[in-house]
């Protein structure tokens, strides 16, 4: 069971966060926060009105710069004397990935290796956590979840972009941060973690089902959703944010055997189909109205998509605390929140769910 405690690890420590802008980002600098860290971010400017991390107020230590400028990277993480690096900076949406593929693979696959490329240069450094995504394997439109060994692949240009990342990522623990060297020629542990889809309060990112759903029903308006049959793992971001955590500890705590790829997603049961959550969304929230889109001319997205979560609940102990249920309510409450009363109820979720 996480709890502050648990965490304690990072009270006092110097946590480096490419990506802070953004949703999971943000989330991450909070709970750091109340865990007593020291957090510095590098990212772009929040690209969506209203943003959470605007909203949130924690602009210190905050870089604003392009991950592909490699030397601002350096400068940012060096002056921090960061500790440990939580890499989040992407490009992370599927669709714009078609419609932009340079800028996906330059922020996801060269930014990912600036980073790689600073941690060699930067010695306060000895943790690395690796953020992609459920989608780097290669699909195959199994019934089964995939694991952490499992062939890694994408159809499109995010997916295969973070499937670069992860391949970039084992080059370097092979051939700079080898564990059989670790201690003796160098002093890093690094691992990558593969979420599901991610869902909570403070997200505005175009083409993700709930931020959509909350948009359309604050305007009184109906939501259109896309692929309604597609099946993935929902998770709330705290249960995603929480792996990286005790993921990220396991390595300050110099446990070499953790680094390495892992998988952080609800129980396979759990897994839901769009429509399913939207149906779910509506039972929490009868003013929301959906529609389904008929035309199926959109570009190709993977129709299942399940993750084994097994190796994180045996070996790093952690396990998801709230179903895709509660997930949802969570969720929607937080925009209720917000809409219908002002309020920004980020931290009062953390301390629930932290048991603070
Ligand atoms: N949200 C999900 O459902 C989900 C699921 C699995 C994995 N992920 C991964 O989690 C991470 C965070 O995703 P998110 O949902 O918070 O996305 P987001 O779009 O809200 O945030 C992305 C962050 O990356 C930064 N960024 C983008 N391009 C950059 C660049 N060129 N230089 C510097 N910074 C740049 C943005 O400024 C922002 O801070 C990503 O790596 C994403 O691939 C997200």
């Amino acid at each position: 069971m996480v709890n502050k405690m648990s965490l304690s690890i990072y009270q006092a420590k110097r946590v480096f966060v490419t990506g802070h802008t953004g949703f999971k980002g943000s989330w991450l600098c909070s709970m750091l926060a109340l865990l007593g860290a020291q957090t510095a971010g590098f990212s772009l400017a929040p690209n969506t009105e209203p943003s959470h991390f605007s909203l949130l107020g924690n602009n210190s230590n905050s870089t604003i710069a392009d991950i592909a400028n490699s030397t601002s990277l350096l400068i940012a993480i060096r002056d921090f004397q960061s500790e440990i690096v939580f890499h989040l900076a992407a490009q992370p949406l599927v669709r714009e990935s078609y419609n932009n593929p340079l800028n996906t693979y330059q922020t996801n696959v060269i930014g990912t290796l600036n980073l790689l490329e600073a941690i060699r240069q930067c010695d306060s450094v000895k943790s690395v956590v690796i953020i992609t995504t459920d989608k780097v394997y290669e699909n195959k439109e199994w019934l089964y979840p995939y694991r952490e060994n499992d062939q890694l692949g994408g159809y499109d240009m995010y997916s295969s972009s973070k499937a670069c990342a992860e391949i970039l990522t084992h080059s370097y623990q092979r051939s700079f941060f080898n564990i059989e060297q670790y201690k003796e020629k160098h002093q890093v542990l690094i691992a990558s973690a593969r979420a599901g889809n991610v869902i909570g309060g403070g997200d505005w990112s175009k083409d993700r089902l709930i931020p959509d759903i909350i948009k359309a029903t604050i305007k009184e308006d109906k939501t259109i959703i896309r692929n309604p049959l597609a099946i993935r793992p929902w998770q709330h971001v705290l249960d995603c944010l929480q792996g990286y955590l005790i993921l990220g500890k396991a390595l300050l705590e110099e446990k070499k055997e953790f680094a390495e790829a892992w998988n952080f997603a609800p129980y396979s049961f759990e897994s839901k189909t769009v429509q399913e959550v939207a149906t779910i969304s509506m039972e929490i929230w009868p003013s929301i109205k959906i529609e389904i889109e008929q035309n199926d001319s959109h570009n190709h997205e993977a129709g299942l998509l399940k993750l084994d979560n097994s190796k994180a609940i045996s070996r790093l102990q952690w396990t998801p605390k709230w179903d895709t249920r509660q997930a949802i309510q969570e969720t929607i409450t937080w925009y209720k929140k917000f809409y219908l009363e002002g309020i920004v109820i980020t931290e009062n979720q953390i301390g629930q769910y932290m048991n603070l």
